[in-house]
C-alpha cells in the first residue's frame, strides 16, 4: 500500500504511522522526523531548514521534495510507504505525482486526520518525544511507563522545540493556508477518507484500520 496521512499539528499523524507500518511492512517517511533529524547533525539541509522550523514555517518545496525523492529509491520503500506530513503544498502534491508517475506506481489512500483547532494546544504541550524512533508520548494521554524516558529503550524523552501555543498558532496559521488545499486536490481524486482524530487513539486506530480494508 502506498498511504499519504496528512492532517494539523497534533492531530495522530506520527502516533498512527507506527502501527500503520507494522501491519502492513511498509516504510514510513516523515519529512517533520527527516528535517529535525538533519538539524540536530548540523548537515547542510538542517542549516537550511532550521530557522523555518523554528518559526512554525513550512520549510521550501524543493528541501522536502529532494529528501522524498532520495528516500522514494530506498528498496525499503519498493513495497509501499507511508508519507507522514508529505505533501504539505499543492505544489508539493504535484510533484509527488510527477515522482510516482516516472515510478510507474501511485498513491492508493490518503488518509486526512479531521480535528477541531481548540484541542491541539493541549496535544502539542503535552508532547514529549524519543527523537532516535520518533516515538512520542503524552504526559496525560500517552504517559510513558517511567516518566521523561522512552519504554523502548529506556532513552530520555525531550520536548520539540517547535511544541509551544506560540509556535502552534504559525503552523495552524501554515496548515489551513498551504496545506487544506492539498486535502481538496486529493477529495478530487477520490482517494481521500476523513478520520474522527479528535477520539481517542484506539478508536483512530479502528477508523484506519477500516479505511484500508
Ligand atoms: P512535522 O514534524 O510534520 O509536524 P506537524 O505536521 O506539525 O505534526 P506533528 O508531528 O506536530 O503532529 P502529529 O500529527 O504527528 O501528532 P502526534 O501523533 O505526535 O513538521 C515539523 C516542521 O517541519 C514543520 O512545521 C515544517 O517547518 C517542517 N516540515 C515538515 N514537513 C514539511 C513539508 N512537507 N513541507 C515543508 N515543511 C515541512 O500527536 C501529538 C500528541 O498528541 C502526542 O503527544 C500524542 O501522544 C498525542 N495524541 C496523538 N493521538 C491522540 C489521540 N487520538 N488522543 C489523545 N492524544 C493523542
Ligand atoms: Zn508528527
Ligand atoms: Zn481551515
Amino acid at each position: 500500500k502506498r498511504l499519504i496521512l496528512v492532517g494539523p499539528p497534533g492531530s495522530g499523524k506520527g502516533t498512527q504511522s507506527p502501527i500503520i507500518k507494522d501491519e502492513y511492512c511498509l516504510c514510513h517517511l516523515a519529512t517533520g522526523d527527516m528535517l529535525r533529524a538533519a538539524v540536530a547533525a548540523k548537515t547542510p539541509l538542517g542549516v537550511k531548514a532550521k530557522e523555518a522550523m523554528d518559526k512554525g514555517e513550512l520549510v521550501s518545496d524543493s528541501l522536502v521534495v529532494g529528501i522524498i525523492n532520495e528516500a522514494l529509491n530506498k528498496p525499503s520503500c519498493h513495497k509501499g510507504f507511508i508519507l507522514d506530513g508529505f505533501p504539505r503544498t499543492v505544489v508539493q502534491a504535484e510533484k509527488l505525482d510527477e515522482m510516482l508517475e516516472k515510478r510507474g506506481i501511485k498513491v492508493d489512500k490518503v488518509l486526512n486526520f479531521a480535528i477541531d483547532d481548540a484541542i491541539l494546544e493541549e496535544r502539542i504541550t503535552g508532547r514529549w518525544i524519543h527523537p532516535v524512533s520518533g516515538r512520542s508520548y503524552h504526559t496525560k494521554f500517552a504517559p510513558p511507563k517511567v516518566p521523561g524516558v522512552d519504554d523502548v529503550t529506556g532513552e530520555p524523552l525531550i520536548q520539540r522545540k517547535d511544541d509551544t501555543a506560540a509556535v502552534l498558532k504559525s503552523r495552524l496559521e501554515a496548515f489551513h493556508r498551504q496545506t487544506e488545499p492539498v486535502i481538496d486536490y486529493y477529495g478530487k481524486k477520490s482517494i481521500l477518507t476523513n478520520l474522527h482524530a479528535e477520539k481517542p487513539p484506539q478508536e483512530v486506530k479502528a477508523e484506519v484500520q477500516k479505511a484500508l480494508l
